[in-house]
């Protein structure tokens, strides 16, 4: 797309070719069919409009140096996409049906593959909602899986810049047993307002602890949390949070670099005793934070202006994977034609 200008390109949506949308219907997944519509046809009842129905994924397709378009991962999305399904009561998606899906949506929109070295990449945005009519709290009887695709620039303006975090124990993103492991609209509109307000005090995104007792983190608001301590990378163990596939691949790599890896409870206070810290996930791989401010105890903690030297080389690592520029030995991409 001779028209776009790759290199200052945001996070957010933009128009490509064609999407991919699958129906369910009387107990069964239909064929993948193509459309150039932005639109849906939906009844005014559906089940994604007023129980929030609705499940979505975040993936990554980029170019390489030698002109192939690698996806990230797509196998692991496929299940977490499952595992969202069973905790709202949708029809699992079959794997290959995902994967056929992303494969054939990336396909055709090979001109919005941002071209290698560009640091933009083709986002992948799986969706699916329950499209029946129920009026009465309920699952619906049928179903429609989406996916579309938009090139995107870095999550944070900042980049691999650090940026800020903020604690703010006012607001939960999600109950103790409910579902934060789980990638589902309504934990994500039960963080507007806290994202709003982090925004606005200059933060990137919010440092949320357990609902529970607030004596451990939990994530940041679109990312998981890690740090680094003593060449150990640390990062929470909990029920509530989502597991996120940069952090998976994050703690292999960690690894294989030498470093031990602990995933464990996180208490608040620990926070004094890291070296490095930050967020990651699909959108920013990571974001390297640089202070964390306590806002209920007027409280910060500082980790420098730089990237920390762990953090950065995890980075390198993974995008070189991504790329393409090292060896995959993990078995982490695959290439779409
Ligand atoms: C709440 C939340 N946590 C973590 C992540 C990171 O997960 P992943 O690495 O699979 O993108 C995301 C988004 O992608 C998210 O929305």
């Amino acid at each position: 797309m001779e028209n776009i200008d790759w290199k200052s390109l945001g996070f957010g949506y933009c128009k490509t070719n064609l999407n991919v949308r699958c129906a369910y219907k009387d107990g069964k997944w239909g064929s993948l069919e193509l459309s150039d519509s932005e639109y849906l046809n939906l009844h005014i009842a559906a089940t994604c409009l007023h129980y929030g129905q609705e499940a979505f994924e975040g993936l990554k397709a980029f170019r390489g140096k030698d002109g192939k378009i690698r996806v990230f991962r797509m196998d692991e999305n496929a299940k977490r996409l499952q595992s969202s399904c069973d905790g709202i009561l949708m029809p699992q998606l079959p794997t290959g049906l995902f994967t056929e899906a992303v494969r054939m949506v990336v396909s055709k929109n090979q001109g919005y593959v941002p071209p290698y070295g560009s640091g933009a990449s083709l986002y992948i945005r799986p969706l699916l909602i329950g499209t029946g009519p129920q009026i009465g709290v309920k699952a619906a009887t049928e179903y429609l899986f989406m996916v579309f695709v938009m090139p995107v620039g870095p999550y944070f303006p900042e980049g691999f810049q650090p940026t800020d975090l903020i604690v703010l124990r006012r607001f939960d993103r999600v109950a103790p047993q409910g579902t934060g492991r789980y990638k589902i609209g309504g934990n994500y509109a039960a963080s507007l307002i806290a994202g709003k307000k982090a925004k606005a005090g200059g933060f990137s995104a919010v440092l949320y602890l357990d609902s529970k007792e607030k004596k451990y983190i939990d994530e940041c608001g679109p990312a998981n949390f890690f740090a680094i301590k003593e060449n150990t990378y640390i990062t929470p163990l909990s029920d509530s949070i989502l597991p996120s596939i940069t952090n998976m691949s994050l703690m292999q790599l960690a690894e294989s670099l030498g470093m031990k890896v602990e995933r464990r409870k996180v208490p608040l206070e620990e926070l004094a005793s890291f070296e490095e810290v930050g967020a990651c996930g699909t959108a920013a791989v990571i974001s390297p934070v640089k202070r964390i401010y306590d806002a209920d105890l007027e409280k910060e903690y500082l980790y420098g202006n730089e990237p920390g030297a762990w953090s950065v080389k995890l980075y390198q690592k993974l995008q070189a994977i991504q790329n393409g520029d090292e060896p995959d030995p993990y078995g982490w991409t695959q290439v779409v034609e």
